[in-house]
């Protein structure tokens, strides 16, 4: 049993979905979740310039789950950082929900951000001066969302981390400060939710607890997943890959 005394209780069994299916979402001729097109990333560089993404095309519909797959420096976390408009692109679009957003300015970008995304960071990205309870309740707080520490506590206990909720990141194991930056992201019930790697650091048991919430969010709010993973397994359960090979889709 992993360190996760209270997740399984919170786990639904597969159950009929209860968002519309994306065959759906395409047949009602519903906004798709996430449009790209022509979207292309380059840095400048010693020799010149650097091409890590070429132009890509793909459009995601609402409440599908997409796995982003590829050897280690392909490109998928710049794809997900653009994608989630993180980044700026050198050429091309991002339409989340009908929002083409690197046509709005950052301020605009950010309130888009809060109200409809959810991001795992690699690298997790915590904030070292708060608590994981404080870490989790910030994204509820920014919106004014109510109850938000009750609704981040419940968060930290469906992964696992309910006797860490005081612990600061730098107490944190790899794992738990993962775990952390999962419920952060999960926290609002976003409907656009990206995870990079978000079981790299897990053991077996403890990644699988994750990888259930997801689909649950997935399953419950209709939420749309792109997730980037070395996990055939966790691909595998995705209703769609695509792979990326040296900054271009295969
Ligand atoms: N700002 C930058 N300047 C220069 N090179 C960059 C920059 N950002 C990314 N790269 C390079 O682009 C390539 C793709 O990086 P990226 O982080 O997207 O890979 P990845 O597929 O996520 O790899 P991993 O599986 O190891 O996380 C890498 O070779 C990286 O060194
Ligand atoms: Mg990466």
């Amino acid at each position: 049993m992993p360190d996760f005394p209270n997740a399984s209780s919170h786990f639904v069994p597969d159950g009929p979905a209860l968002a519309p299916s994306p065959a759906a979402a395409m047949a009602a001729g519903a906004t798709p979740a996430i449009v790209v097109s022509g979207l292309a990333k380059r840095v400048a560089d010693a020799s010149g310039e650097l091409t890590i993404l070429h132009e890509v095309d793909f459009t995601v519909q609402k409440a599908e789950t997409l796995a982003i797959v590829g050897a280690s420096g392909s490109g998928k976390s710049t794809l997900l950082g653009l994608l989630a408009g993180l980044d700026t692109p050198s050429a091309g679009k991002v339409v989340l929900d009908g929002v083409d957003i690197y046509a709005l300015d950052e301020d605009g970008r950010a309130a888009l951000r809060k109200e409809k995304l959810g991001f795992v960071f690699q690298s997790f990205q915590l904030l070292a001066h708060l608590t994981a309870l404080e870490n989790v309740m910030l994204p509820l707080e920014l919106s004014g969302a109510f109850h938000a520490r009750e609704r981040a506590e419940e968060m930290l206990k469906r992964v696992g981390l309910g006797s860490r909720l005081k612990h600061y990141p730098k107490y944190l194991s790899g794992g738990e400060q993962q775990r952390v930056a999962l419920a952060r992201a999960f926290v609002t019930e976003p409907p656009l939710l990206f995870a990079d790697e978000p079981t790299g650091s897990l053991d077996a048991a403890t990644g699988e607890s994750v990888i259930k919430l997801m689909f649950e969010l997935n399953r419950q709010h209709g939420s749309t997943l792109v997730l980037v993973t070395h996990d055939q397994a966790m691909a595998a359960r995705c209703g769609r890959t695509i792979t990326i090979a040296a900054g271009r889709l295969v």
